[in-house]
């Protein structure tokens, strides 16, 4: 069986065949979307591509690009990007998905709202039957409301654990200074109605699941390839 990170860089390399050149592109985070940068960053260094800009999720993922001289954009002039690859904690047979565990799910909801086309890459492993069988729903908040909106998670039914880094564990903070609250809930019977209670308490910023955005998911399995779309 081919290992898992191989399978990564698969799925990746098979969205940016989707790039044609003069597009804006939409740059995702993660240990899959960062093999998409890398293959953008040496088709612009080869000529096979030109006159692409592009637009970040993470700062990890602007750093990687400008490593690479990957023209990097933002909405201010370039406000629709014509396609993102980005990866994925879990993927459904209705495209729908959690994002986040790498933590950039508000900038990567951001640019993927925005977006003409939204491809998922993601080696077999995150592919579920229903959304939370896996991976929790992170949800990103002002750490002013740490406590209530903690609180209100565990009462919709989810066992609520807050991301901690570092050696010392110390809350994880996002590229918004945020902090994020994983939420454990199992198997989720309406992703649409959770996305829709979760949002009603204040202090949340965003939550990480994607629902009705992704046009394209790629799942490189041991077997090959393969792609689901809804274009
Ligand atoms: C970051 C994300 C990542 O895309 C997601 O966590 C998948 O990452 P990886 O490809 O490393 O498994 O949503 O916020």
């Amino acid at each position: 069986m081919r290992d898992i990170a191989e399978l990564k860089v698969q799925a990746a390399e098979q969205a940016v065949t989707f790039i044609q050149s003069g597009m804006v592109v939409g740059l995702g985070t993660g240990s899959t979307a960062v093999h998409a940068v890398r293959a953008v960053g040496r088709l612009l260094q080869a000529g096979q591509l030109r006159h692409i800009v592009a637009i970040p999720t993470s700062e990890a993922t602007a750093a990687e690009a400008r490593s690479l001289q990957i023209p990097l954009v933002t909405f201010d002039t370039h406000p629709v990007i014509d396609i993102t690859i980005d990866g994925a904690d879990e993927a459904d047979p209705n495209l729908d998905v959690i994002k986040g565990l790498g933590g950039a799910l508000l900038r990567e909801k951001i640019v993927a709202a925005v977006s003409r086309r939204f491809v998922i890459v993601a080696d077999h492993s995150k592919r579920v039957t229903q959304l939370g069988s896996k991976a929790p729903v992170p949800v990103e908040v002002i750490p002013f409301a740490a406590r209530p909106v903690g609180d209100y998670l565990q009462s919709l039914g989810a066992r609520v654990e807050m991301r901690l880094d570092g050696a010392d564990k110390r809350p994880f903070r996002t590229d918004e200074n945020n902090i994020i609250l994983d939420c454990y809930l199992g198997p989720i019977a309406d992703p649409y109605q959770l996305a829709a209670a979760i949002r009603q308490q204040p202090g949340v910023v965003e939550h990480g699941l994607f629902l009705n955005m992704a046009t394209d998911v790629i799942f490189a399995t041991p077997d090959g390839l393969e792609h689901v779309t809804r274009l």
